[in-house]
């Protein structure tokens, strides 16, 4: 039977009590389907390690649903931390992940032990009425296996985690359809963890000092823990547009995802994906996850992407994309 129901106040309410009392809910979030458990619950947290495949030192994302509650997750007691924050909850709900000192409350499992905790305030309704609702604070990574694509649909979710999950909430397509941005307020300066929607240049307006991210490829570069190079890979192998040599790949069934529309002399591709017709960049990564997911299922022999420079958002659409591929290149 399936598990996904739609996202009445009904189910809502259900979905919230099976939160409280221990188990795993799918939800929608503005960014990605999130797989949640109440963050005060070791037990409940393990759960989700359990279910999704994932190393425990990969900490969570602790969602809460108003910023009077942040103190409720995170130590606050640093005035000059506080400051950044209130600069940073501007950008609150949306798709914004904060690392900050841990509360004493949230499960260690949440956090895979650290002394820090990623906190978020997501902006959808859904998640929001969920997080209320329930009165504790939601753990929740993707709700995807290890190392796949992130789900931006409840289908996504059902396809892969239906047995390991209690039910899916379907509030629709997510918006925003790529993960939140992480910075972390810990240390000398501020850092980007993870490129996002919320982009390095907005983010520089309230926090002159940020630290840019590094892309993968760079070991010396901090990123988060649990960020590996490798990721989000869909099985099919994935190449850039650029690196696409046509004559190499006679007689094979290709993919290609589009961020524009196609050209009359373009290449024959078995299947193709249109993301946007002009390059619209909120369009690409709105679509970007769920065209990988559609063309993963089509037994191709390969799969080509298109790119586009990493700049705001594209940062964001570029690092995914380089991890996708990374174990086709060198
Ligand atoms: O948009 C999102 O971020 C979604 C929705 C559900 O909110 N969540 C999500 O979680 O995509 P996911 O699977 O990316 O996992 C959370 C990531 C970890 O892999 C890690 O990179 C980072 O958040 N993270 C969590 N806690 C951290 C901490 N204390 N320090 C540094 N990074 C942390
Ligand atoms: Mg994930």
């Amino acid at each position: 039977m399936s598990k996904i129901v739609p996202a009445t106040e009904e189910r809502i309410c259900e979905a919230a009590s099976l939160i409280r009392s221990g188990n795993l809910v799918a939800f929608p979030t503005e960014t990605v389907y999130g797989l949640g458990a109440n963050a005060f619950d070791e037990q409940a947290v393990r759960k989700i390690y359990v279910a999704k495949g994932r190393p425990s030192n990969n900490p969570l994302i602790v969602h809460i649903p108003t910023i009077d509650q942040v103190d409720s997750v995170a130590d606050l007691s640093d005035p000059s931390l506080a400051k950044r924050l209130q600069k940073l909850s501007h950008l609150w709900p949306g798709p914004l992940s904060v690392v900050l000192p841990k509360g004493p409350k949230v499960a260690p499992s949440a956090c895979a032990n650290l002394p820090s905790v990623a906190v978020r305030i997501p902006n959808h309704p859904v998640a929001l009425r969920l997080l209320t609702l329930c009165e504790c604070p939601i753990a929740a990574p993707s709700a995807n296996p290890a190392n796949y694509i992130s789900p931006t649909t409840a289908a996504h979710v059902a396809d892969q985690l239906s047995e390991q999950v209690s039910l899916i909430l379907d509030g629709g397509a997510c918006k925003v359809g790529l993960e939140s941005t992480i910075v972390s307020l810990i240390g000398p300066y501020p850092q980007l963890l993870r490129p996002g929607w919320v982009s390095f240049e907005t983010l520089r307006e309230f926090l002159p000092d940020l630290r840019n991210y590094s892309a993968p490829h760079d070991s010396a570069a901090p990123i988060a823990p649990g960020m590996l190079k490798e990721h989000y890979a869909p099985q099919t192998r994935l190449i850039m547009r650029t690196e696409f040599e046509p004559h190499a790949h006679l007689n094979q069934n290709i993919g290609l995802i589009s961020f524009s529309a196609l050209k009359e002399n373009e290449h024959p591709f078995a299947k193709s994906v249109v993301l946007s017709q002009n390059n619209n960049l909120e369009e690409v990564a709105e679509s970007l996850f769920a065209a990988l997911r559609e063309l993963d299922k089509n037994g191709l022999d390969l799969i080509v992407v298109d790119t586009c420079p990493a700049q705001g958002l594209g940062a964001a659409i570029m690092d995914k994309i380089l991890r996708a591929t990374a174990r086709n290149r060198n």
